[in-house]
């Protein structure tokens, strides 16, 4: 079998049109502009409309990609769909996605690892690519965390926002692909962290949807560690470095996150990729909305080594390296 690569062709995104500013937060809970800033990084984030669903961001996300790729749906025959915050418990959203898209062959299903959900399904449509399974790939992060926030909750509300980011990939014999694709990807998880970020319900326990719940510093203690982990184990695998990325592009939960953890890998901050700010965290759409942005202002550039990550409920955790 002759090896393959999956390379990135086009990167897309969608952000529903409503605004939540800090200021506006500080109307529904005691918190001010001044807190979330110092404490998050963020300063606005996108609310899904009603009636607009964790399927019509990821459609919307994944004709954007189709159309940086130079694509149509026709040509593609793999949807992963990372979310946490699906239409329904099933059908998985991907088949919706894939309905819309008007895709009657090949597999489109969703995966579920919270913030690290766009790693995970990055790292296995890419077992899938280079097994010669499929040829190209709708890799998607959709998400509608404000349908599972309690909003009486100061400490998680101000947090989380709405979004959807997608990648196309496809498998290029090695020969073509010239060096690009992904490198390499490395992913985790350790139950025993399950009670320190999750949602109060589900259909086989309570019978509903539940809402959101953290305990936030616990997550703080975790994240920068397990995130330099991973990004370790990428450079070791690989023989990149900090010094080798063009950019670093993380899952965007927290400023303070993000910069202890480049500073603690000496990334030059010029090459940190940083959207929470304006997105709020939108787990597993972050990244691939921040790929975006950084590929339509012009940073990220063909032939770019591209450094992910991402850590989140469960715990999970990984990091993705590639080459776009
Ligand atoms: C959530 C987070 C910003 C809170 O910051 P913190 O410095 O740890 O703050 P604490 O939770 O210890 O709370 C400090 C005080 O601020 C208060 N507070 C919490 N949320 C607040 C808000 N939105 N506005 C104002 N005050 C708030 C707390 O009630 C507490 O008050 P007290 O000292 O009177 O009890 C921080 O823990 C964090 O970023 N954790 C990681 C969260 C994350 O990224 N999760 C997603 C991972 S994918």
């Amino acid at each position: 079998m002759i090896g393959l690569h999956s390379v990135v062709r086009g990167v897309g995104s969608y952000l529903p049109q409503k605004v939540l500013t800090n200021a506006d937060l500080a109307h529904m809970v005691d918190t001010s502009d001044e807190w979330i800033v110092q404490r998050t990084g963020i300063r606005e984030r996108h609310i899904a409309a009603d009636g607009e669903f964790t399927s019509h961001l990821g459609l919307k996300a994944a004709q954007a990609a189709l159309v940086d790729a130079g694509l149509t749906a026709a040509d593609i025959d793999l949807i992963i769909l990372a979310t946490s915050t699906p239409d329904q418990t099933f059908p998985a959203t991907a088949v919706t996605i894939q309905y819309e898209l008007g895709i009657t062959r090949g597999a489109a299903f969703d995966l579920q690892a919270v913030c690290s959900g766009f790693v995970f399904a990055l790292a296995t449509a890419d077992a899938h690519l280079r097994m010669g399974s499929f040829k190209r790939a709708l890799v998607i992060g959709a998400e509608t965390f404000s349908r599972i926030l309690d909003w009486q909750d100061r400490g998680t509300c101000v947090l989380f926002g709405d979004g959807a980011g997608a990648v196309v990939l496809e498998a290029v014999p090695e020969a073509e692909a010239q060096g690009r694709g992904l490198l390499t990807s490395h992913l985790r998880s350790d139950g025993r962290h399950r009670s320190k970020l999750f949602v109060d319900g589900g259909p086989s326990s309570t019978g509903t949807v539940g809402h959101l719940r953290m305990e936030g510093r616990e997550v703080f203690k975790h994240a920068v560690g397990m995130i330099t982990d991973v990004i370790t184990d990428a450079f070791a695998a690989t023989g990149q470095s900090a010094d080798s990325i063009d950019w670093f592009v993380p899952h965007q939960a927290n400023r303070r996150i993000i910069d202890a953890s480049a500073q603690k890998l000496g990334i030059a901050p010029e090459k940190v990729v940083t959207t929470v700010q304006a997105h709020g965290n939108t787990s597993a759409a972050s990244i691939p909305l921040a790929l975006d942005v950084a590929r339509r202002d012009g940073r990220i550039k063909d032939g770019d080594l591209v450094l992910l990550e991402a850590m989140g409920g469960g715990f999970t955790w990984g990091s993705a390296l590639l080459r776009w």
